[in-house]
């Protein structure tokens, strides 16, 4: 069976974007096809400003979700990054593989950058630096598969670049993996602000669904979703010209299974189209919810999974790592 990785960063609510883009495919798809391994990439939440007490809480309630929303530890395997030292062992050879000029020319690095820059704070190392710890989470378990939203397939494809270059290096120690994407919906937009995408870390909150929002919540987002005023009615799918209303056609296409294209000509009317889209989206996180309140009152389970899932992890990270970190020449323990 052939390996697949893909990791969430808990620096905030898990949103619908991360469901539709990513969550949703681990569950239905790759934990059936392949010996799936699925991180709640902790470490990586140390990039920006954080407070400790808060990541440690989002960190858990990912772990939990991931699980509500139907990953099972009976097929794949769940664990949180910074309990696998494998990963920071071997970021470390990925900054000796990687060139400075490429970590900056990583799109999402130049946008958070400059969002800092213009609050007149200071960048840290390690948000440039974060694609050599992504390649090194892929990397290590000899991955093939990365199952992302369309936002991390630059960072994927450097996983790729540094794969291939350690491996005429040093020789072959890794597989070079490819990103996989959803047909639809690999980039959920922001409700209020349809040309950005919906995240996570977000101030402004009222476009964005997360997989906790009360029922009432999530229908008033949607029902409040911009829908390109100026342009004609007609309901066309059309990301450029329409980006909000084609981005209500995607999240109704991913909550039914129809295709956004074809939903478009059923269409007549905004209002239509919004309260079927709201109730489509309620229903996706209804199940998740229920699941969720259960595996609250059993936080033990929880823990159970997460240990159990790190050992295994670890266990199949090592030997590639240390067979990486003898291909550079650094001296076997003895
Ligand atoms: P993160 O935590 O930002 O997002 C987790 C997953 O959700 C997808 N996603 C979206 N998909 C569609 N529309 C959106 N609006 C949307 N927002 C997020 C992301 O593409 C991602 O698949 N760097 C990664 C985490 C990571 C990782 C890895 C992923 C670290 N190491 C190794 C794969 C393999 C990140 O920040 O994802």
């Amino acid at each position: 069976r052939h390996r697949i990785f893909s990791g969430i960063k808990p620096t905030g609510h898990l949103t619908l974007g991360n469901y539709l883009g990513a969550i949703r495919g681990w569950v239905e798809r790759d934990q059936h096809q392949a010996d799936a391994l699925f991180c709640v990439v902790d470490l990586h939440a140390l990039t920006v400003d954080h407070d400790p007490a808060r990541i440690r809480r989002l960190t858990r309630q990912a772990a939990t979700l991931l699980l509500a929303a139907g990953l099972d530890p009976q097929l794949c395997t769940l664990y949180v990054q910074s309990h696998v030292d494998e990963h920071a062992r071997l970021s470390y050879l990925m900054e000796c593989t990687a060139s400075d000029g490429e970590m900056r020319r990583m799109i999402q690095y130049k946008e958070k950058a400059a969002r800092e820059a213009e609050r007149g704070g200071s960048v840290r190392l390690s948000l440039l630096t974060y694609p050599a710890l992504m390649a090194a989470d892929i990397l290590a378990f000899g991955t093939e598969e990365v199952p992302v939203g369309e936002d991390q397939t630059q960072h994927v494809e450097l996983a790729r670049d540094l794969a291939v270059r350690f491996n005429q290096r040093y020789g072959t120690v890794f597989k070079v993996p490819r990103a996989t994407r959803p047909e639809v919906a690999a980039r959920v937009m922001d409700l209020r602000d349809p040309t950005s995408k919906m995240g996570k870390s977000h101030a402004e909150t009222s476009g964005i669904v997360y997989l906790l929002d009360e029922p009432d919540v999530a229908r008033r987002k949607v029902m409040r979703a911009i829908t390109d005023s100026g342009a004609t009615g007609a309901i066309e799918f059309d990301r450029v010209s329409r980006p909000g209303v084609a981005n209500l056609l995607s999240i109704l296409a991913a909550c039914t299974g129809g295709r956004p294209e074809t939903l478009a000509a059923a269409y007549g009317s905004y209002g239509a189209l919004k309260k079927d889209t709201a109730e489509a989206v309620v229903e996706v996180l209804r199940p998740i919810q229920k699941r969720h309140a259960e595996l609250c009152a059993d936080p033990a389970s929880v823990d159970e999974v997460l240990r159990s899932g790190a050992e295994r992890a670890r266990s199949l990270a090592r030997p590639r790592v240390d067979a990486a970190y003898a291909a550079v020449g650094l001296l076997p323990v003895a």
